[in-house]
């Protein structure tokens, strides 16, 4: 008996090999693949797999093999797991992770090659925890320094977002993980998120607002998109047939899946034409959070299934939805070429540690104040911020980090050895709660004391310290850097400013660390000699920030974003609420925001108002000094529109360090109003001191187009143009002409 079945066995192995199924066989081409799979598939598993099964993740087709298919967030680390039907914590002991620092920090390290190192850490990180698709990167435009969710974003400049998420979108699928570029598109506010119908010209949207998406599906080849919970044109992003059907899918010929965001889908019948092809984390009702297992209930699962029986839709939409999930599959969960994952790993923390190290942006130095030479002094250190875990909180992006060096941690670990002695005045209370979705930092912040008894206290003790190192900022609870609303001011919150204000004028050597990933106002700015941006830096938060706060580390990142001195500055706040928050129609159903600045935002704007921010987009300064010089061209005519540079950079100072050269384009004369100049080209270059390299940058013709609304297409006029090179957008120090025939 054993025997015979023995055999039986192996008469079907050799059945098996001599005929693996096309969509089992990896030589085969992928399309191929999908489309014998798409055939063996019943409905109900057809159905099965375009919708959630758990809060991340949906189903995989059990009986061919291929299993479920897991999410999760995303962007800066992989998310601790939540019960299957519950927003509540799993209780895993293996979930926890390198914390990445947020976007904005990437994205001010102006370096393409560290995004590509952060993909690859995070994929493998989301391999090991068994995920086949991050929820990220995220790139909408920073509109407002109130934008809620700006800190998980890349800034407000077009190209350099591009140039930063394509290697990211590369090194993270580089793991066979799928990016799911988010939340495409125009959701650059969280008030209403749901609510938000944007109105806005289409040049805006193409030079301005889908650059990012573009270069993450062109260059980057992302094998997701998520659609945004706001509405364009009366239709929510999930399901938009002018964002999706026609620009994503049949303009930049995106073969990946849509995932709608969590709850973002509202429509069956939007749901199925519109070009939506996974539905998760919603009931019935739009909403995010709905009943328990309600799963049945969603738009794209049973009533979809129903619709189709009843001959209301043909396979024709579910059938092209299946073949984007399959070829995700085969991408991912089916490909059995992937690496394996590793979990906080020396290396993840090393690739945390350098995007920190080279995001870093020295605003403000005057005196030379920084670096701190410690020998022999006495360091007061300041701030909640410099205690308090900053990667818990914030929204989806929250994580449960393995460690976390607080920036007090951090200077004490790297001083030990110093003859210094370090000082710590809490100065203000903030938010002292410390948990998100189950995930406390255990930390005990609270503190009863007044504001002016902890001012009192910490201004005492300024006054006999060398140096004074407040830590500030925002945090990741509500209404500061948090998912679900905008901030509702650009002041520092907790009466800091009062704090910083009073530490300032006793003690001349104060260091301002501001940690957010939104510009704050700061109007004792000229009483402060040191001001260090110091975003959300992730686990190695404190290392990073001692390394640059003593020198080990020369500060190299420039702002991604323009840091107005106050709201007054900023293009989405001159028109009234019409351009922001916007305007409810009646029934308080929809609020239309009209986005009137049009492709004017950021620099673009201060620019054309003459205004002077308190640090300009792409401002960044180095405990040594560049000179940027000699801006030459290879020719002084294209007639495609190709274009070479080459410019020449020099330590001028006595210390190794890295500048980031900046070419930005004008065009000098228009039949459209154009910006004074725009972000083309940029080059991070490492000198020794005295050093000059020559840097070659190189621009093609859609470096000189703009979005042509008559012919709805890229359009370059003949003419003239500048082509400026500096170290920041108002710091450009060389310029020459060239013509486009
Ligand atoms: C957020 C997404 C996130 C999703 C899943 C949504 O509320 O907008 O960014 O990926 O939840 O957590």
């Amino acid at each position: 008996m054993k025997y015979k079945l023995t055999l039986l066995l192996l008469a079907c192995c050799s059945m098996m090999q001599a005929q693996t199924p096309v969509y089992l066989d990896p030589s085969k081409d992928i399309e191929a693949r999908v489309e014998d799979a798409l055939s063996r598939m019943t409905l109900a598993e057809k159905i099965d797999v375009i919708h959630a099964q758990s809060k991340f993740s949906s189903a995989g087709v059990k009986r061919l093999g291929m299993p479920d298919f897991w999410t999760d967030d995303g962007p800066h680390g992989v998310r601790p797991d939540v019960l299957w039907d519950e927003w509540e914590q799993a209780g895993q002991t293996n979930d926890s992770c390198v914390a990445f620092p947020a976007l904005t920090c990437l994205a001010a390290t102006w370096q393409p090659l560290v995004s590509s190192l952060y993909g690859r850490a995070l994929g493998e990180e989301a391999l090991y925890r068994g995920k086949g698709m991050i929820l990220g990167p995220g790139v909408n435009i920073y509109r407002t320094p109130l934008g809620g969710r700006n800190f998980e974003y890349m800034g407000e400049d077009p190209y350099l977002t591009s140039r930063m998420v394509v290697p990211y979108v590369q090194g993270l699928q580089s793991c066979g993980v799928a990016s799911c570029v988010k939340h495409y598109c125009l959701n650059n506010d969280e008030e209403y998120r749901h609510q938000v119908n944007v109105i806005i010209s289409d040049r805006a949207l193409h030079e301005i607002y889908l650059p990012g998406f573009e270069a993450a599906v062109k260059e980057g080849k992302a094998w997701g998109i998520m659609g945004a919970y706001n509405l364009y044109k009366d239709e929510h992003n999930c399901h938009n047939q002018y964002t999706l059907g026609k620009i994503l899918k049949q303009d930049w010929g995106f073969d990946g899946v849509v995932v709608s965001d969590w709850g973002g889908t509202h429509n069956l019948d939007q749901a199925v034409r519109n070009g939506l092809d996974m539905e998760f984390g919603t009931w019935t009702d739009g909403l995010t959070m709905g009943a328990t297992n309600a799963y049945d209930n969603y738009y794209l699962s049973k009533g979809y299934q129903k619709a189709i029986l009843e001959g209301k839709y043909t396979t024709k939409e579910l059938d092209e939805k299946v073949r984007r999930v399959l070829r995700l599959f085969f991408r991912t969960t089916m490909n059995k070429q992937r690496p394996y994952g590793f979990l906080c790993s020396e290396e993840h923390y090393v690739t945390a540690r350098l995007v920190a190290g080279e995001g870093i942006v020295l605003l403000q130095n005057d005196r030379n104040v920084l670096p701190i030479q410690p020998k022999g002094k006495k360091i007061l250190v300041v701030g909640e911020n410099a205690i308090k875990m900053m990667t818990v909180g914030g929204g989806s992006s929250s994580l449960k980090a393995q460690h976390e060096i607080s920036p007090l941690q951090g200077l004490q670990e790297r001083l030990k050895v110093s003859d210094c002695q370090i000082e710590y005045a809490r100065g203000y209370v903030g938010d002292v709660s410390g948990n998100y979705n189950g995930v406390t930092t255990g930390q005990n912040l609270k503190d009863d004391r007044s504001p002016e008894e902890l001012i009192n206290k910490a201004v005492e003790k300024a006054r006999t310290a060398d140096y004074v190192v407040i830590f500030g900022g925002l945090n990741k609870s509500d209404y500061q850097d948090c998912e679900g609303h905008d901030r509702k001011t650009m002041d520092l919150p907790y009466a800091q400013d009062k704090l910083i204000t009073a530490l300032a004028s006793v003690n001349k050597q104060t260091i301002y660390v501001n940690i957010s990933g939104n510009a704050v106002s700061m109007p004792w700015r000229k009483q402060v000699p040191a001001i260090v941006q110091g975003w959300f830096l992730g686990s190695e938060a404190g290392t990073a920030l001692a390394s640059v706060l003593v020198g080990d580390t020369n500060p190299s990142g420039h702002l991604p974003f323009t840091w107005y001195e106050n709201l007054s500055q900023v293009g989405a706040h001159s028109f009234g609420e019409a351009a922001f928050p916007g305007i409810w129609r009646e029934g308080k159903k929809i609020i239309d925001e009209e986005y009137k600045e049009g492709i004017y935002v950021g620099y673009r704007w201060t620019d054309m108002k003459k205004l002077k921010p308190a640090f300009a987009f792409g401002h960044g300064l180095s405990y040594t000094t560049f000179k940027v010089s000699n801006l030459r061209s290879a020719f002084d005519e294209t007639t495609d529109g190709n274009m070479t540079f080459k410019v020449d950079v020099t330590n001028t100072g006595d210390r190794p360090g890295a500048d980031v050269v900046q070419l930005y384009i004008s065009d000098v004369k228009c039949s459209v109003d154009r910006p004074v100049k725009e972000l083309k080209a940029f080059q991070k270059v490492m000198l020794k001191p005295g050093e000059t390299k020559t840097v070659t940058l190189s621009t093609d013709k859609r470096a000189l187009s703009f979005w042509d609304e008559a012919t709805d297409g890229w359009k370059a006029e003949p003419g003239e143009f500048i082509a400026w090179a500096g170290d920041s957008s108002d710091r450009l120090t060389c310029k020459v002409k060239f013509t486009l025939k």
